[in-house]
Formats: C-alpha cells, sequence, structure tokens
C-alpha cells in the first residue's frame, strides 16, 4: 500500500533511482518491479543489500521494521522507515542504537510534519506570535470500514500491529504534538473498542490527558469509530494567549491552520473544499500523502548526500511511541505514567524533544 507513496517519490528525485524491490511475497515484488520499470525484485532484504544501496524504504508491517532496520545497518545502509518505528520502545531503541554504531542515518516518515501548514504553525511558535505553547488539543476522529481492519491478517492485533487507533492513525498528530509542544513528563490514558470489536482485539478509541516538561497541558482524543469522519484538528494556545489551529479535513488532505490572535487578522489557510466527502477510501488518503512523502524523502535523500541529519531521526519517532506506549500503560493500570526527566528537556523549549526512553515505559 504506501510502498508506492515511496517510489513516487523517489521517482519524483533526479538524485535517486531505485533499484530494487523486496517483498517476503516474491510476486508481489515482481508486480511492483514490472508496474515502476524496477530492475530488480527480490524476496530476503539479503538478497536486497547485495544489490549495493545508499538508502533502504521499509515499508513493511509493524513488527517486521527491526529486523529489516538492523539487517540494512550491518550492512551500512542508510534507513528510511515507515512509521511507527516500532511496537515497543525496546525494539525502537534497538534500531536507534544500531544506526547510531554502523554509522548509518535512521530516518522516520511523519510526512504531516511537511505540511506547509504544520510549518507554518511551527513558525508561529518560533517567531513569538504563540510565545510558549500551553494548552494542546487533539482530536483525531476518523472513520474505518470494517474491512480496513479484516483485510490484512497483521492489522488489529496486539502482536502484530502492536496498537489500534494510536499506534496506527494518532501516532502522526501525536509526533506533531510533541514538535511543537516539547518533552511530556507524565500521561494519563484510557481505551476502549465500541465499533470493531468483531475484527481487532486492539483498542479503535482512546483519550489522554499529557502534562509537558514544559508545564503545558493536553488533551487527546482519537477514534476509528466516527461515523462520519471529523478529521483531524490540532489546536494551540500559547503564552501569549493566541491559538492556532491545524486541521485536517477530509482525511488526507493538506493541512489547513487557523490563527486567533489578539490585533490580528484571522488568518485561515487554505480553504477545506466545501462539499467535501467525509469517509476517504484508503487509497485517495494515501494518494494525497505523496507530496509530503516526496518532501520527506527529498530531505532525507539530501541529507544522506551531505551527511548531515535528517528532519526526522529515529530519536524523534521514539518520543512520539514512547507518549502512546504510556497512554497504553495507563489505560492498563488506571494510574498516570510519570516519564523520567531527560537532560533535553528545557523547561521553555518546545520543540526541544527527550532524546531516550524513560524507565517506567
Ligand atoms: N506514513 C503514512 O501515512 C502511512 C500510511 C499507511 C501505512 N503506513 C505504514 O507503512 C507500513 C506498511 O503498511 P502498508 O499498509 O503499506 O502494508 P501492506 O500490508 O500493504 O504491505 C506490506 C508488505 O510487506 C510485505 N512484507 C511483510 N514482511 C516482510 C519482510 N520481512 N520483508 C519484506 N517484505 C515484507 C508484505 O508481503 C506486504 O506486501 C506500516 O508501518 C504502516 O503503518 C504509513
Amino acid at each position: 500500500m504506501i510502498s508506492r507513496n515511496h517510489l513516487e517519490a523517489f521517482a519524483a528525485l533526479d538524485a535517486a533511482e531505485v533499484v530494487g524491490v523486496c517483498d517476503v511475497d516474491l510476486g508481489r515484488a515482481q508486480a511492483t518491479a514490472s508496474a515502476w520499470d524496477i530492475p530488480n525484485a527480490v524476496d530476503s532484504v539479503a538478497a536486497l543489500l547485495a544489490l549495493g544501496l545508499d538508502i533502504v524504504s521499509v515499508c513493511t508491517p509493524h513488527p517486521t521494521h527491526e529486523a529489516v532496520v538492523l539487517e540494512a545497518a550491518r550492512a551500512g545502509v542508510n534507513v528510511l522507515c515507515e512509521k511507527p518505528i516500532a511496537v515497543d520502545l525496546a525494539s525502537a531503541e534497538r534500531m536507534v542504537a544500531a544506526c547510531d554504531a554502523a554509522g548509518v542515518k535512521l530516518g522516520v516518515l511523519f510526512q504531516r510534519r511537511f505540511w506547509p501548514a504544520a510549518q507554518r504553525v511551527r513558525s508561529l511558535i518560533d517567531d513569538g506570535t504563540l510565545g510558549t505553547p500551553v494548552i494542546g488539543h487533539v482530536s483525531v476522529l476518523l472513520h474505518r470500514e470494517p474491512s480496513y481492519y479484516s483485510a490484512d491478517a497483521w492489522r488489529g492485533t496486539w502482536q502484530n500491529d502492536g496498537g489500534g487507533v494510536l499506534m496506527t492513525q494518532a501516532i502522526h498528530y501525536i509526533d506533531l504534538l510533541q514538535w511543537y509542544m516539547g518533552g511530556v513528563s507524565e500521561v494519563y490514558g484510557a481505551i476502549n473498542t465500541f465499533k470493531h470489536g468483531e475484527h481487532i482485539e486492539v483498542e479503535d478509541s482512546a483519550t489522554a490527558v499529557l502534562k509537558f516538561t514544559s508545564g503545558a497541558i493536553a488533551t487527546l482524543s482519537a477514534s476509528t469509530a466516527a461515523n462520519p469522519s471529523v478529521g483531524v484538528q490540532i489546536r494551540l494556545t500559547g503564552s501569549t494567549g493566541a491559538t492556532a489551529e491545524l486541521s485536517e479535513f477530509p482525511e488526507g488532505t493538506d493541512g489547513r491552520v487557523t490563527l486567533m490572535a489578539s490585533g490580528q487578522t484571522v488568518e485561515s489557510t487554505p480553504v477545506h473544499p466545501p462539499e467535501a466527502e467525509a469517509n476517504v477510501d484508503l487509497t485517495s488518503i494515501n494518494g494525497q500523502l505523496v507530496p509530503h512523502h516526496t518532501s520527506q524523502i527529498r530531505d532525507f535523500v539530501e541529507a544522506q548526500s551531505a551527511g548531515t541529519e535528517p528532519a526526522i531521526t529515529g530519536r524523534d519517532a521514539n518520543n512520539a511511541l514512547r507518549i502512546l506506549l504510556a497512554v497504553y500503560e495507563s489505560a492498563r493500570t488506571g494510574t498516570p505514567v510519570r516519564f523520567a526527566p531527560f537532560p533535553s528537556d528545557g523547561p521553555t523549549a518546545p520543540g526541544d524533544v527527550a532524546a531516550s526512553a524513560p524507565s517506567s515505559v
């Protein structure tokens, strides 16, 4: 499914050429190679790495990410991994450590950070319009047909998917929230399954309260049980009193930013389509994300050539993962999960996120 976005992105870059495609199902690899005019189709990562590569894109199911990333790192190949980096923190940390030890770059896809609207919200923080974000609100109320979960055996199980709406959909917006608001210090959460229990054992709905090392607070609600989908809204109120809202409706369309600041004209761009269909199929959602996959993949290719860090690293991805794992832990125990303080957690530094995991999660 999402490998198409990577193939579109690489095809758009002069500096990159796709030399091989790998799938444990060789027929799928061959079909993709034939459709995209790729010279090699293989069914093992070893055979892929033997082609002599600079970068591997990992677009496999969640729990398989680690083995592919470790094998690529051992071969000295830079890795661009789809979200979530892994389904548990120990696995994610092994991936970061292996890439560090091998001296290869590890990037993780959170392409919504490349929306112009998401960058605009970041600049409203950086230029002082919002000041330090003090109150955050994230609402991810989406629609999924039961067939979404029943089509692939790996979806909807704790072992293979690692979680439900938090792990698969909300993680993108949790990443944005921590990018804007900085390191998290405490999480209290609850999960439940309201609609898709026939097909999944994981949650289709979740809610959480988050405290940040800056003292800021935020709430999160996420579900795939909404019908129609109401899309995504991320609202940030800053220490200046100004509020910025980043919204995505219908799901998959570019984010829109609305700024409410005293003495300033209300800004709202771009405008949502007036008669948009709320429930969007997955192929169309993924298709609309291609330009942003392309931006992030371009950034990774350039970082690889220049020897610099990519915009979104494995460590960034671990921060998003540990927040959602803390929601699961809190839901399980009925108590808040407190994160150990990190040297990088500055009290007034939004965006200055923690570099490693707490022992408590
Ligand atoms: N960034 C985004 O917006 C976005 C959107 C959709 C999916 N994703 C992520 O992309 C990843 C893949 O999701 P998908 O929906 O494309 O999955 P998919 O099921 O459509 O494709 C996964 C493919 O991986 C193959 N595979 C399984 N194990 C393998 C292994 N060890 N080595 C090689 N191939 C293997 C399968 O045969 C299958 O063809 C997941 O991590 C998912 O969360 C990201």
